[in-house]
């Protein structure tokens, strides 16, 4: 009676976040992440079906790994299996079952030993599955359970089937940057205290990436080891293929000259320059820069150019500040909150020269926030959590920064 009770409570949740979160994208990203929870499970990943390619994609997943550049082709898994002939499968410890070996859980690193994959059933076809794994305290998942995540998968797939949402698998995502079992460790008193526990993450180029999480899981720490102003305790880090885990500072300097452009929630402006000499300051230094006319029009500013810092707003400064990454052409911007001391309406212009900046240059961008909202204009959102990847989110129909409201 009481486990029924405990379910009950749980579907009311799921049925509360696909009802009432209007973002596709985000309320299968919410509602898996509450089953997952509620079931206590490893990992957990809802695919969705090209069918055109015949691949099954991942476009949420939870769990420490990244799985975002990984389709699966239909054929003997368990994923596919499912997706096929839309039954469901429950694995136990006791009942090891073929299908799920070579699951791309298992490649990944996660060993399943549980397991719940059941099918997304439109009206007319299956679309995907929903599948879970591995319950951290060891034990089955039970019939019960399994229901549950039939409920959900119908809930799931009804949204997906109301909303016309069409994936496809496309061509394989160019990494620019891979991170694999990277931590951080500081000093804290007599001892150390680990604050990156072992990311595996790569980024793309072209991508426009959140860094979602809560205040001090570490997000600002894994992007000033990815931006190369602070050295990881342990792991590897890979730019466009060359090692740069223990760099030397020549590496260092060339790495972030050649590469990053970096915005930061204070704009760290020059008070006695103006608004075009800050930017021509940072072009005077680069390698193929802009002109920084251009840069300041991207930003929307030219009429502003000759301003000091002191007559123009925060949002105008903030966009100083972008046009001041931009200018080299670096292939990656880092954005560590960049609205968070503006105002909704400024934070939306800010938002939209990042937009622009992705969509017209393929720069990848990858932003720190704590604002689920600003999440939905991403390709893919990362959320951190106790020095760990939580879970990664694909965004098939990102948003307009101007749709955007909090
Ligand atoms: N230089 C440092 N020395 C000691 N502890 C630090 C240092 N930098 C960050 N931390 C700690 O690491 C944790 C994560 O910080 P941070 O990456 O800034 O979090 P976030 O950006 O997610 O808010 C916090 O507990 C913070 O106190
Ligand atoms: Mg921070």
């Amino acid at each position: 009676m009481q486990k029924k009770n405990k379910y009950s409570a749980v579907l009311q949740e799921l049925f509360e976040e696909l009802l009432e979160e209007e973002n596709l994208e985000a309320a299968l990203a919410g509602s898996l992440d509450i089953l997952a929870k509620a079931l206590k499970s490893e990992a957990g990943v809802i695919w969705l079906l090209d069918k055109e390619q015949s691949r099954l994609m991942p476009m949420f997943h939870i769990g420490a790994i990244d799985l975002s550049n990984f389709s699966v082709e239909l054929g003997n898994t368990v994923e596919s299996f499912v997706t096929k002939t839309g039954e469901s499968i429950l694995m136990s410890t006791d009942a090891q079952d073929d299908r799920w070996t070579g699951t791309l859980l298992d490649e990944n690193g996660i060993k399943v030993t549980t397991g719940v994959c059941v099918p997304l059933n439109n009206l007319h076809e299956v679309v995907g599955c929903l599948q879970i794994v591995n319950k951290k305290d060891g034990s089955d998942y039970s019939e019960d359970e399994m229901k549950l995540c039939q409920r959900l998968a119908a809930m799931t797939a009804l949204t997906i089937e109301e909303k016309g949402l069409k994936v496809s698998a496309g061509e394989k995502k160019e990494v620019l940057i891979s991170l694999r079992g990277v931590t951080k460790e500081f000093p804290s008193g007599d001892g150390k205290i680990q604050v990156l526990k072992g990311i595996d993450l790569d980024i793309y180029k072209g991508e426009f990436l959140v860094i979602l999480g809560e205040s001090g899981c570490g997000k600002s720490t894994l992007v000033n080891i990815i931006g190369g102003m602070d050295n990881l305790t342990d792991g590897t880090l890979l730019v466009d293929g060359k090692d740069y885990s223990h760099p030397t500072d020549r590496q260092l300097t060339e790495y972030r000259r050649e590469y990053m452009g970096f915005v930061f929630q204070s704009y760290n402006l020059m008070p006695n320059l103006t608004a075009q000499e800050n930017v021509q300051f940072i072009a005077d230094i680069a390698q193929e820069p802009m002109s920084a006319e251009e840069a300041i029009e991207k930003v929307g500013l030219s009429e502003r150019a000759g301003n000091y810092p002191a007559a123009l707003s925060g949002g105008q400064q903030q966009r100083v500040s972008i046009a001041r990454a931009i200018v080299k052409r670096p292939k990656i911007i880092f954005a560590d909150e960049p609205t968070a001391a503006l105002d909704y309406q400024t934070s939306i212009e800010v938002l939209s020269v990042f937009e622009e900046i992705v969509k017209s240059r393929g720069t990848t961008v990858v932003m720190i926030t704590h604002n689920p909202e600003i999440a939905k204009m991403a390709n893919r959102v990362v959320k951190l959590k106790g020095g760990l990847v939580h879970s990664v989110k694909l965004n098939l129909q990102p948003v307009d920064a101007t749709d955007l409201v909090w």
